[in-house]
């Protein structure tokens, strides 16, 4: 993996933006999104640029079972907000949380995948080194699945809802398997509660139970760090 250290956010905003900007000189098509705060300044790096990115399709990572797009902690909400409404982009992808039929849900949403190949998949890290919404323990091959969010994950994500109650305990999310597939993938990780995750990722075995070291079996991927992720290193 080519790691490229950075002083913060900001710069490692910049950095990323760089590589989906080369991608896009390269006439890629479809991105791969997330969510959470660690994408939030490539995404601001995005929206004030004055790249076009209107010929390109996005597919996210995932979605809270339960919220609907208008629902202001919905993963839906948080691109149209930080990303989407400001870039339009062709078409815009995000697992649907209200599905009646979850698991045709998950079937619909591999289908959308295998019809628009992701050439650049951006990825957070979750402090116990999941990513998407797969949590340690997470078969290295399963495709788009419903899953029960670790104690650990909803206590992190706990600070966009009013009270933890109020943190969906299920979400849709993107496969490894799929995540897998991606031609490129660039994982950026900043602050200290990240570091151990890193470390694993990076300098540890590739095992299920850190579902970001899998990223050892890729051929592509850039990983963007501050000092205080790369502390363990
Ligand atoms: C959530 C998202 C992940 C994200 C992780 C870390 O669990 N599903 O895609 O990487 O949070 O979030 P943050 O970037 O806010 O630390």
């Amino acid at each position: 993996m080519d790691v490229i250290r950075v002083k913060n956010d900001v710069e490692g905003g910049k950095k990323a933006f760089e590589l989906i900007k080369a991608g896009m000189e390269n006439d890629i098509k479809v991105l791969g999104l997330a969510t959470g705060s660690t994408p939030e300044t490539l995404y601001q790096e995005m929206t004030g640029s004055n790249l076009d990115f209107s010929a390109l399709t996005s597919v996210n990572l995932d979605e809270y079972v339960g919220l609907d797009g208008s629902d202001e902690q919905s993963y839906r909400y948080f691109m149209n907000d930080r990303l989407f409404n400001q870039k339009p982009f062709k078409e815009t992808f995000v697992p649907n949380g209200k599905a009646q039929d979850l698991e045709a849900e998950c079937k619909r949403y591999d289908q959308v995948i295998a019809d628009h190949p992701i050439d650049i998949q951006i990825l957070g890290i979750g402090r116990n080194g999941h990513i998407g919404f797969n949590e340690p323990g997470t078969s290295f091959d399963v495709t788009t699945h419903v899953v029960e969010l670790t104690e650990s994950t909803i206590e992190a994500n706990k600070r966009y809802f009013d009270k933890v109650e109020d943190v969906p305990t299920h979400a849709l999310s993107m496969g490894i398997g799929s995540i897998m597939q991606s031609k490129k993938i660039v994982l950026m990780a900043y602050g200290e509660s990240k570091a151990d995750a890193i470390k694993g990722m990076l300098d540890g075995p590739v095992t299920e139970e850190l579902p970001a070291s899998v990223l050892q079996n890729h051929p592509n991927v850039t990983v963007i760090i501050d000092e205080a992720a790369a502390s363990k290193l």
